[in-house]
């Protein structure tokens, strides 16, 4: 267990941006391709990082959110490192500078080890949020991971970065983190895993290789169950509405409603 003082070492040192509460997760049903190629990625897959992509409103922070929490219920094959949704309307939520030290944060939490490694960093490198990213990212991440003996029996590691085109900053800030992040967590940390969700932009893109990076269009794995998400939607809402009200229930699902409205 860490002492309350180190835990408030860590927050002063690495003044982490404010939390960031995962969106609704998907109705049941919906995204289901795209769910299924996402969670066997992350049990089984070999890249370190899939990067979804799509457009504004295609659901990217709907199924972040829902393969963080079913990252929580795989028992002891994946367990949850870290969830950071950036918001650019927010000058810390949105800041590049403060993304690094944001994931080392949340990794505290993951397992005291990894904690304790983080504080002892703090501790010899005071003023390390304001170095360069690279090397925030090999002290605070890479090595007190790396430091934890058998850390990849315990499971592999999921972190999520959702909204990464909202992490703006000055241009420099931002190509120095997607250099970083880019990289992956390197040959010693294969089982810690990074899912990205953005917008399609063409620094973005370049940044993430795919020899390291599986790179997803939702476009092209949910395209075609679009409709059936509407259906699954409509339903949905009607069998809210059905609950309250049995006549109605009975009546929309005798004439299908919602396949005919779909
Ligand atoms: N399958 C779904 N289940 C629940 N809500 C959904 C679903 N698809 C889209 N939404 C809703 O659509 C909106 C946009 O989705 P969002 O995940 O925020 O898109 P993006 O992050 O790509 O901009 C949100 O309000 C979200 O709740
Ligand atoms: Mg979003």
């Amino acid at each position: 267990m860490l002492s309350d003082s180190e835990r408030a070492l860590l927050e002063l040192r690495l003044d982490p941006m404010p939390p960031s509460l995962p969106s609704q997760p998907c109705l049941p049903g919906t995204f289901q391709r795209i769910i299924s190629v996402i969670t066997s990625w992350l049990l089984e897959g070999e890249h370190q990082i899939f990067w979804l992509n799509g457009v504004a409103g295609s659901g990217k922070s709907t199924v972040a959110s829902t393969i963080w929490e079913k990252s929580g219920e795989m028992g002891d094959r994946v367990r949850r490192g870290a969830f950071i949704s950036f918001n650019r309307s927010e000058a810390e939520s949105s800041n590049p500078r403060k993304a690094i030290a944001t994931l080392a944060y949340q990794f505290s939490f993951l397992d005291d080890r990894i904690g304790a490694a983080i504080v002892n960093v703090l501790k010899a490198h005071p003023n390390i949020v304001e170095r360069s990213l690279p090397e925030q990212f090999s002290r605070l991440i890479v090595g007190p991971l790396e430091s934890i003996p058998g850390l990849e029996r315990s499971g592999r590691i999921a972190a999520v970065l959702d909204g990464l085109d909202e992490c703006s900053g000055s241009g420099e800030e931002r190509q120095e983190l997607l250099c970083v992040l880019s990289r992956g967590f390197g040959a010693n940390l294969q089982f810690t895993k990074l899912l990205v969700t953005s917008r399609w932009e063409p620094d973005i893109e370049a940044a993430f290789n795919p020899e390291t990076s599986i790179l997803v269009c939702s476009k092209d794995l949910s395209y075609r169950s679009a409709d059936d998400n509407v259906r699954r939607y409509i339903e949905y809402e009607l069998a809210d509405i059905g609950r309250e009200d049995a006549i109605f229930h009975q009546q929309y699902q005798k004439i299908d409603a919602a396949a005919r409205l779909t």
